[in-house]
Formats: C-alpha cells, structure tokens, sequence
C-alpha cells in the first residue's frame, strides 16, 4: 500500500519544465454545471464558461463545488458518479465538473509514459488556465469566498496549482479588495486523498490520511506501474470516503497532526484538539493533514472514536 503511493510521489517529482510541454487543444477541457440530476448538465468550453451565469443555474446562497478527476478518470466513471451524485442528492451546493477527460487519459504507448508526459503535464497547465477561469467566472458572479475545490488524485494536485496561482493573482487583487486575496488563499481548497507534497507550503490545502483497515496490500508483491495503479485500494478509498461524509454527516472526523507517526503517538486529549469533518467547507480550518480511522467497510466512518 505503502509502496504504490510512495511511487507517485517519486514519478511526481519528475515533472518536466513546462517549457517543453506537450501542446493540447485547450477547448478540450470543460467545466460540466448539473442542473437537477447527473444527466441534466450543462458543460461550457472554458472561455464560454461565464455564460452558466446567464442561465438559472447558479444559487449565490449556496455553496459551490468544483469536483474533479485525475489520471485516467472519465465524466460518468464510478468515482465521478458517486462523488456528483452524492452532491446533488444533498441539494445544497452548485455542483460543477471539471471535465478534462482526453487531457487525463491514457493516450501514450504505455500507462507510465501517458502519466509522465500526457497526463502531469496537462494538469499543470490546466491548473494554472482554471485560475483564470475562475477569476473569469468571479467576474459574472461566482462568489469566490463560497468555492471548494475538491481534486481526487492527480486531479488535487491540479487544483493546487489553481490555489497557488489565485493566491498569487490574490495579491496583486489586494490593494482592492483585502479580504478576497487571504480568504481564498486560506479557505479555497479543500483536498482530499493520498496527495503527498508536491509543491510546498505555499498553496493551502487539506489532505485526509485514512487509515484504512481493509486495504492492506496481499499477495504477490507489485512491480508494474499497471500492477501499481490497478491496485490502489487507499486510492480509490478516498473518494467512497468523500461520499460517506455526504451520507452520513458527522461521522468522518480528522485530527489534525503533522503526520501519521506524531498522530498515532497522540494522546486521546491530543487527538480532539484540533478537528475537520472530511468534505466540510469550513474557512477557519487549519491547514495540513488530518488522520482518522475507519472500518474496513461502508459506513466507514467511526465519528469521535475513529480519532
Ligand atoms: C434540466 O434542467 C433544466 C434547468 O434547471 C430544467 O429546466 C429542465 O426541466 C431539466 N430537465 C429535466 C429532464 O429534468
Ligand atoms: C474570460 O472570458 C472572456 C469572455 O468573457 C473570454 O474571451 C476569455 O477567453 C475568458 N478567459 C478564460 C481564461 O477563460
Ligand atoms: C510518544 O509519546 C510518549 C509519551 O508522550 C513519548 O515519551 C515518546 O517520545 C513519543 N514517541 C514519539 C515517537 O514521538
């Protein structure tokens, strides 16, 4: 288990600069709004995407998720699926996807050359487009200060990049409007998923860390990156996680500790002392990691005891 996370972090580190990046078309990301059902959506080109405000999807009353994939995801795939779904049968937030589909996938003549040379580097760059879109979007009345991003996977790591450059567009905003540029950089993002760090202190973030009771790694050991990606059980635990807190409010609560070791250490005082519910939007949040146990099966979460 271990093991497979530890690899993308390494293959992570390997980003290219992004002089040489692979070009794309960029009209090929978009951002998908859902009206009242995972069906009835309307999906914008990013430099249309302003015109959703034209329409009567937006409620300024709520707030606004931003969902997205990573490496290989697709639009109606499971966790998509059961990540909207869950949104939207909660009715409380604007929901919208950020669809880039053709930029995540497999395209290149093996899984490890499409994630290193496809997949990574699009995300960059999208990252840094969506920042733009989003101060677009700001402009036709997207309010900034009710948005939580929430990446799976590769699909984070893009989406720190976006936070990262609106902190850095935040400031120039600053000599405006103070309270835009630091609220953003302090409550926009909301991760969730074995993201280790990729890029530094300066992009605030949330990262859940389960320690999850039915994933252990068995069997033959994996050497393939295939092998690797194809068994990722704590990866494709986060996001059922993510719709468990959706399902059952509560339930799923981290403690915050500067990593697994120093938590497992913690002192049961220790552990209640500074707490998120996974999937709240919750501004004054600290920043970091937060580690809870679950069950082995659905409904994970152990509430309080699970600290
Ligand atoms: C889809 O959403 C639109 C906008 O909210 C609504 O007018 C329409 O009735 C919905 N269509 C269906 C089939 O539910
Ligand atoms: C922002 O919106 C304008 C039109 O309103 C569009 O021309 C431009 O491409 C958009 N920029 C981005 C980054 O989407
Ligand atoms: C764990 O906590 C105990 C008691 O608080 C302390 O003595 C010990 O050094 C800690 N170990 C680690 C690895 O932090």
């Amino acid at each position: 288990m271990y093991t497979s996370l530890a690899l993308i972090v390494v293959l992570a580190r390997l980003i290219p600069p992004l002089s040489i990046l692979s070009s794309y078309s960029d009209s090929t990301a978009k951002l998908r709004f859902y009206h009242n059902s995972f069906n009835n959506y309307t999906e914008l080109n990013f430099k249309d995407a302003a015109e959703i405000f034209f329409t009567s999807w937006y409620d300024p009353n709520k707030i606004t998720v931003v969902f997205t994939f990573g490496f290989t995801g697709e639009p109606t795939g499971i966790a998509v699926t059961t990540i909207i779904t869950g949104y939207l049968e909660e009715g409380k937030k604007n929901v919208v996807l950020l669809n880039w589909e053709q930029l995540a996938a497999a395209t290149q003549s093996n899984f490890a050359n499409s994630y290193l040379n496809w997949a990574i580097p699009n995300s960059i760059k999208l990252g840094f487009e969506f920042a733009d879109v989003l101060l677009n979007l700001s402009q036709a009345g997207l309010d900034l200060n009710k948005l939580h991003l929430i990446g799976h996977s590769l699909g984070a790591h893009m989406f720190g990049i976006t936070g990262y450059r609106l902190a850095e567009k935040g400031m120039k905003l600053q000599c405006k409007k103070e309270s835009v540029g630091v609220k953003v950089r302090k409550g926009m993002l909301r991760w969730f998923g074995h993201v280790e760090r990729m890029h530094d202190e300066r992009m605030t973030k949330q990262i859940y860390n389960a320690k999850v009771d039915g994933c252990r790694s068995r069997g033959r050991p994996r050497h393939t990156f295939h092998d690797q990606i194809d068994h990722l059980c704590n990866h494709h635990r986060c996001w059922r996680l993510l719709r468990d807190a959706l399902n059952y409010p509560g339930t799923l609560i981290g403690s915050w500790a500067k990593n697994f070791r120093s938590w497992k250490n913690y002192s049961e005082q220790e552990k209640k002392a500074v707490v998120l519910e996974l999937g709240v939007f919750d501004l004054k949040a600290a920043r970091g990691n937060y580690f809870f146990t679950t069950k082995a099966e659905s409904p994970y979460g152990l509430g309080n005891e699970g600290l």
